[in-house]
């Protein structure tokens, strides 16, 4: 039962809301959101008093719970001191942010251009990508969500791309797409997939710009890659004249355990996204960093973009107060720690449900696939069960957990496991004694 119905309806800001703002993401019969009001750690509280423990971050994006009081100072006294000036002017935060970018980012990655969503940092990314190397096509993968708009979804393998035909959505040309690293679920082995890529590149005759790849796949299942996949990705996309743009919109900013996915990998991509925990999602900023390599190109080459909040002064301001907490609070270490607590608590859970496929993830980036034959690795969902709008076993397993008072987000066949990085080993404890009983429902769904 929703908070809603055990309220006996809907309050006045859930029934205003519903009248006047269309859903993301939804038909709109099925547009029905909760009213939450206040936040408090890890948790938040919805308008009948419910406080649940955030698994989530949301969309993987509120990394560092919902109390950092040094954001909402450094946002209070920017709006208060110099609110907001065009790009064309420097500013204290967007100067100090950019530089701090430099210093956390791997490689040799320098320069950083600003957009407010990581839909706009992909974009930028393809658009640098062909003015640099004078080629067009973007390569990425199946399993992968990259953005909302007509490139960035067109560059998505993620359900969304097909839900609706070319004339709600004509894909914009020059997006070829190659198989994922995904040993569970899928005939082609990760290595495979690798061969599989250099043979596109080959056969695509030096005509693509950059592969874009999620270093570890977030919203299409929480893939994890074999530990030299990305540097050898990389080394492809360079034989070919190609760029590795990696879109670390959800794996920046210490979710892994590292400041970025590709330290992780050891690999130095030539571009990087980040959006979501850049800011901790206090506000809205996204950012496109290159290597200087790919700065200098643009010396004396038109760089043909640019937005009115680009580098917004009040976003770079809590992205900055953002970075100084993961580093003052031990955040990233934290990721690395409570990751692997989580990830040996999830194994004995994997253990203790047969409906629990696989668990996989680095850090707090995890998530466990659900099958309804373990033995044939058979799914509960299809992926286009994600824009279905029908109920799955996988919705009720995340309603029976928010009952139990734990609030995860599920994606077609996976139960995405990314809490905040604040969080302690109470909490673990917390979400998983929820999921346990919660995984009953999908055990008892599963073919006898
Ligand atoms: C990996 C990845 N890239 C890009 C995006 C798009 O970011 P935004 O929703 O901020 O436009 C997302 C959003 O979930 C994402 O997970």
């Amino acid at each position: 039962m929703s908070e809603q119905e055990t309220r006996g309806g809907p309050n006045e800001i859930e029934r205003l809301d519903r009248e006047y703002t269309l859903g993301t993401w939804t038909r709109q019969r099925d547009f029905d959101p909760t009213q939450i009001v206040d936040t408090e750690g890890p948790r938040i509280v919805t308008a009948d008093g419910d406080s649940l423990l955030d698994f989530s971050s949301q969309y993987v994006c509120t990394s560092l719970g919902y109390d950092a009081d040094r954001i909402a100072d450094a946002v209070d006294e920017q709006i208060r001191t110099v609110p907001y000036v065009n790009p064309g002017w420097a500013t204290e935060p967007r100067a100090r942010l950019s530089e701090k970018i430099a210093e956390i980012t791997p490689g040799s990655l320098k320069k950083t251009f600003y957009s407010t969503s990581g839909t706009e940092a992909n974009e930028v990314a393809f658009k640098i990508a062909r003015s640099y190397t004078g080629k067009h096509k973007i390569l990425s993968r199946y399993r992968s969500y990259h953005g909302a708009t007509a490139a960035s979804l067109s560059a998505s393998g993620d359900p969304r791309r097909v839900a609706q035909g070319p004339e709600i959505h004509p894909e914009v040309p020059g997006m070829v797409k190659g198989p994922d690293p995904y040993a569970y679920g899928s005939s082609l082995d990760p290595d495979q997939s690798l061969e599989y890529i250099d043979e596109m590149l080959k056969l695509e005759g030096g005509t693509v710009a950059g592969v874009l790849v999620e270093p570890l796949v977030g919203s299409n299942g929480v893939l994890t890659p074999p530990d030299d996949y990305l540097p050898r990705l990389q080394e492809i996309a360079h034989d070919h004249g190609a760029v590795l743009i990696c879109d670390e919109v959800m794996t920046g900013f210490g979710r892994t355990g590292e400041w970025f996915a590709s330290t992780l990998y050891e690999a130095e991509p030539d571009i990087i996204t980040m959006a979501k925990g850049l800011t901790g999602s206090y506000q809205p900023l996204a950012a496109t960093t290159v290597t200087e390599e790919i700065a200098d190109h643009f010396e004396d080459t038109l760089l043909n973009q640019g937005h009115t909040f680009a580098g917004h002064p009040t976003a770079c301001a809590a992205g900055l107060a953002a970075i100084e907490t993961y580093e003052e609070e031990n955040l990233v270490e934290n990721a690395r720690e409570m990751g692997a607590y989580l990830k040996a608590e999830l194994e004995a859970l994997a253990e203790r449900h047969p409906s629990v496929g696989e668990r996989r993830g680095v850090g707090l980036h995890q998530g466990i696939e659900l099958t309804r034959s373990e033995a044939e690795r058979v799914p509960f969902e299809k992926r286009s069960d994600k824009v279905s709008g029908r109920t799955t076993v996988l919705d009720e397993v995340g309603a029976r957990a928010k009952e139990n008072g734990v609030y995860f987000y599920t994606s077609v066949n996976t139960i995405v496991v990314t809490p905040p990085l604040t969080i302690a080993e109470e909490h673990v404890d917390e979400a998983v004694a929820a999921l346990d009983d919660a995984l009953e429902i999908s055990d008892a769904a599963m073919d006898d």
